[in-house]
């Protein structure tokens, strides 16, 4: 899309919890407007994503996300992505949603009526402006999915990340999800076990015990994953 970059760039990069490898060495370079990453549980998808945004910085090698090296420019790095939590519980903080999406905005240092107008144009373009004033926590799941992705929109990222997005949504909020999603000019990285939902995308990574074990277009790395599932 005009005027959004992406380059996301592994060199060797390798992850490791407590001194314990979970991601081999990996070498990769990500162009795409929608990409997804499947694998089973545990195989280092979520580590991968977390590598992306700095969240998890690597033991050897190197990350760059648009130029920018996630362990040595986090702050320039991170700004490039928006991250939504498996669990979007977790990414909502404020009691009240106008004030948590509002919050993404302080960096900015807008006055009040301007960070007004701007939480509602981001709630009213994932169509839930009706929300603004309600209480995070007892939005349904779907409305809590359209509202992380309100809270992340808002500080503008070139790439968002999802980890698993549509996971705990019954099939009414998974379309609005999905339909929302792919009305995005932004960059996508979606993890996901909803095989529907990323057989449309340009490239498919499948990571299988902390390494890459196939990359390309679906069809071929959705039939790889059954192989390995049924293995
Ligand atoms: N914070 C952590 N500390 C230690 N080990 C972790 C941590 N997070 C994940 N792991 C381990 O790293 C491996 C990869 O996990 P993860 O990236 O979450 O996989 P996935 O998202 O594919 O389920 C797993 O063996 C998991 O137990
Ligand atoms: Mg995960």
């Amino acid at each position: 899309m005009d005027g959004i970059r992406l380059d996301i760039r592994f060199e060797r990069a390798e992850a490791r919890y407590a001194g314990r490898t979970v991601l081999q060495p990996l070498d990769l370079a990500l162009s795409e407007r929608r990409i997804g990453v499947i694998g089973l549980n545990g195989s280092g998808k979520t580590t991968f994503a977390r590598m992306i945004n700095g969240l998890v910085t690597p033991a050897a090698g190197r990350v760059t996300v648009n130029g920018f090296d996630t362990a040595t420019e986090t702050e320039s790095a991170r700004r490039q992505t928006g991250f939504i939590f498996q669990n979007p519980q977790n990414q909502i903080i404020l009691p009240i949603l106008r004030e948590d999406i509002a919050l993404g905005l302080q960096a900015r240092k807008l006055a009040k009526p301007d960070v007004r107008a701007a939480v509602d144009a981001v709630l009213s373009r994932f169509g839930i402006g009706h929300l603004a004033d309600r209480r995070s926590h007892e939005l349904s799941g779907g409305e809590l999915q359209l509202a992380a992705l309100a809270s992340v929109m808002v500080t503008e990222p070139a790439i968002l990340i999802m980890d698993e997005p549509t996971n705990q949504l019954d099939l009414k909020n998974r379309r609005l999800v999905v339909e929302t999603m792919q009305g995005l000019n932004e960059t996508v990285i979606a993890i996901s076990h909803d095989l529907e939902l990323i057989a449309g995308f340009d490239r498919l990574l499948l990571f299988h015990e902390g390494r890459l074990a196939a990359d390309g277009a679906p069809a071929e790395v959705i039939r790889h994953y059954r192989d390995i599932a049924s293995a």
